[in-house]
């Protein structure tokens, strides 16, 4: 069974064309699936859909019309135990690291602000007394600093003080915090500059490695997704208009469409990653 499955999705959102209201539909009877343990690569234009069916598969949009299994159920229809446990699966990355980081918290309470959240129902050893806690909580917090590429001295420090390479590392580390088995990444490198942005996919590369972690790598970069993926699905208005094996699709794209998007963009630069 795939640890996503996404069956004949439609997201419509009503906008006003003169005195009436139409539907403009923004993703179109979408089906695919991600194995537990790939890269799906999702490219498409501007305004193809891509972030409108990641925040469906996260559950943060319903959906018009179809359905999202995640590990099997249905999170539509999900009961709220159900719900809470799929969601603590799968963590989102965004573009913006700076938006996504509260700037009052340190990197301390960033990074296991989700510890603290689920600490209940999470089976979490952070201890009962509040001296006991803290040390466990700083200790959790240096090992996912670690796991990016970051050491203690950065835990007192605030979002403002580093640069966007490591804020993405700080999102990441927090993204990790709850041991998910799905990454949803928007975007996670183009705010980035390409040298910078290589070293975030070399860093997720590895830790997909480590933690047999599933991504979700949505970007508009043909060289980068064909770097990340198992697979590739494309999309083109809203419609997913061609699905294949990252080296099969990019040596022999089926679509107009796709050909169009490996020659718009160039390749990586050597050594970039
Ligand atoms: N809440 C909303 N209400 C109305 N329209 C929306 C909403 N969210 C997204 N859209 C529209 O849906 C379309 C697809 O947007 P989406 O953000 O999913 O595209 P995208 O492929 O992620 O684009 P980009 O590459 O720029 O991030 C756009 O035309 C957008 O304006
Ligand atoms: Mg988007």
């Amino acid at each position: 069974m795939p640890l996503v499955e996404v069956n004949s999705v439609w997201k419509t959102y009503p906008c006003r064309a003169g005195l009436r209201t139409e539907q403009q539909t923004v993703v179109e009877d979408v089906s695919l699936f991600i194995e537990a343990g790939e890269t799906l690569g999702l490219v498409g234009e501007s305004g193809s859909g891509k972030t409108t069916l990641a925040r469906m598969i996260l559950g943060l949009v319903k959906p018009s019309r179809g359905t999202v299994l995640v590990d099997g159920i249905d999170i539509a229809r999900a009961s709220a135990a159900e719900l809470h446990r799929i969601r603590r699966q799968m963590q989102p990355v965004f573009q913006d690291p700076y938006a996504a980081l509260n700037p009052r918290m340190n990197v301390l309470e960033i990074v296991t602000e989700p510890l603290i959240i689920h600490s209940r129902d999470a089976g979490l050893a952070i201890g009962t007394g509040f001296r006991h806690r803290r040390a466990a909580l700083r200790s959790k917090a240096v090992e996912l600093l670690a796991e990016v590429g970051m050491d203690e001295s950065a835990l007192a420090r605030h979002p403002h003080e580093f640069s966007g390479g490591q804020r993405q590392r700080i999102n990441i580390a927090r993204a990790l915090a709850l041991r998910p088995r799905l990454l949803i990444l928007d975007e996670p490198v183009s705010a980035l500059d390409v040298s910078v942005g290589a070293q975030i996919v070399n860093l997720l590369r590895g830790l997909q490695r480590e933690y047999a972690l599933t991504y979700l790598f949505i970007s508009h970069s043909m060289p980068l997704v064909r770097y990340l993926s198992t697979r590739i699905a494309v999309m083109e208005r809203g419609r997913l208009v061609e699905t294949g094996e990252a080296v099969a699709l990019c040596a022999s794209p089926q679509e107009g469409y796709t050909r169009q998007l490996i020659a718009a963009t160039p390749e990586l630069p050597a050594g970039a990653a």
